[in-house]
């Protein structure tokens, strides 16, 4: 059976600053999807990381789904309501255009997508981000499909010995998708330099060489893009289909054991160790640090079992001790260097009338006056 999966997210409203939505926020969301979705949706699942509301969906409709993605949007306004209602901060924060438009992408949600011949069994992960943007899963994508000392499989497992399809998109290139697809393992080094940036090149997709099969979808969505100005972080998700042709379920998690510093960290405007959470966790120390979640399914005739929470784990307890002493430890230098984003990244926002002022305090000193000094 041909199955598409679908996961839209939107930041439209949270308790006490940018910590994570209310219950009845998340409740409306939830009630909006189950009343709206028959003979449209198989199945459905709602939960949140950060501020952010994920709505994961399985259908037949294929990718860019006019009817999919318009039910996720007028579940978004309808959850805006309540967060109105409500007091809450930052409400319908995601929500840039006033009307739909056929597609929520360049409309300020974030959604990644996977149609594929379902497996008799068919198990995928969903990522959930906040307080980063999507270039944050460039390195545990390298790692997890192109570096065997995270997947193991590229030397053990004959079904991905011809090695995996990156397309990676410029997302500083905003008239339209501007995409190249390089093959790992003979690209690898260009790969490499273009996912070392990963502000301007992000990974949107991943396909396996042995069966042509896609792997993995990305959300590529930067907001200063849509909007010209800041409005909050993209907090990007992504879906990825795991075992047989694809790697282990440990093989996509283990390169977050590294919690590798990404942009994001408070005011989307500095530099924080991505730190791997359970479900539902929300945001706390300087507005976060950078969190991801990630929730384990299968899906049988689109069914999805129930959710198992893949960082649940004592393991990732240690990590996330780990990553709060690397956050703790950037912190320490404030806005100083490395630890706040360069200029490019921070020119959507109120810097920009600052550097103009400042600008014209500046004076070209004469050569003579150089000579004297
Ligand atoms: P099981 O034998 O538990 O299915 O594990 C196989 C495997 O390769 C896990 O990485
Ligand atoms: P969000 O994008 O998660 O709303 O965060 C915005 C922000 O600036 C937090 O400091
Ligand atoms: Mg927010
Ligand atoms: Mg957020």
């Amino acid at each position: 059976m041909k199955i598409t999966v679908t996961v839209i997210k939107a930041d439209i409203g949270s308790i006490g600053g940018h910590i994570c939505p209310s219950r009845r926020l998340l409740a409306r969301v939830a009630e909006y999807v189950a009343d709206q979705s028959s003979g449209l949706i198989i199945d459905s699942h709602v939960g949140c990381t950060g501020d952010d509301i994920a709505i994961l969906f399985s259908h037949q409709q294929g990718i860019s789904s006019e009817k999919v993605h318009k039910l996720a949007w007028d579940a978004f306004v309808a959850g805006t309501e309540t967060a109105k209602e409500q007091g809450l901060y930052g409400a319908g924060q995601d929500l840039l255009k006033d009307a739909f438009s056929g597609n929520v992408k360049g409309m300020g949600p974030a959604v990644a997508e996977l149609e594929f011949e379902e497996r008799p069994n068919e198990p995928f992960l969903l990522f959930a981000a906040d307080k980063t943007d999507p270039g944050a899963y460039n390195l545990p994508l390298y790692l997890s499909f192109a570096d065997p000392m995270h997947n193991s499989g590229l030397i053990l497992s004959p079904s991905m010995n011809r090695g995996f399809t990156f397309a990676i998109m410029d997302v500083s290139h905003t008239e339209a998708d501007r995409v190249i697809e390089l093959n790992a393992p003979e690209e690898l080094y260009d790969i490499a330099a273009l996912l070392r940036d990963p502000e301007r090149f992000v990974v949107e997709s991943v396909r396996s060489r042995n069966n042509g099969e896609v792997a993995a979808s990305i959300s590529t969505t930067r907001l200063h893009n849509i909007a010209g100005k800041y409005t909050g972080k993209d907090d990007p998700v992504m879906l990825v289909r795991v075992q047989g042709a694809f790697p282990a379920t440990g093989e996509v998690l283990s390169p977050f054991s590294i919690g590798h510093y990404v942009a994001g960290f408070m005011r989307g405007s500095h530099t924080g160790p991505l730190m791997p959470v359970k479900k539902s966790t929300p945001t706390s120390f300087f507005d976060g640090p950078p969190i991801v979640s990630c929730l384990a399914f299968c899906v049988h005739q689109g069914k999805f079992t129930e959710a198992v929470d893949a960082f649940d784990h004592p393991y990732w307890d240690h990590i996330r001790d780990k990553v709060s002493r690397k956050a703790t430890e950037i912190r320490r230098q404030g806005f100083f260097g490395s630890a706040m984003l360069p200029y490019s990244e921070l020119e959507y926002g109120g810097i920009v009338e600052k550097m103009k002022r400042i600008e014209q305090g500046f004076v070209d000193r004469k050569t003579t006056e150089l000579v004297e000094h």
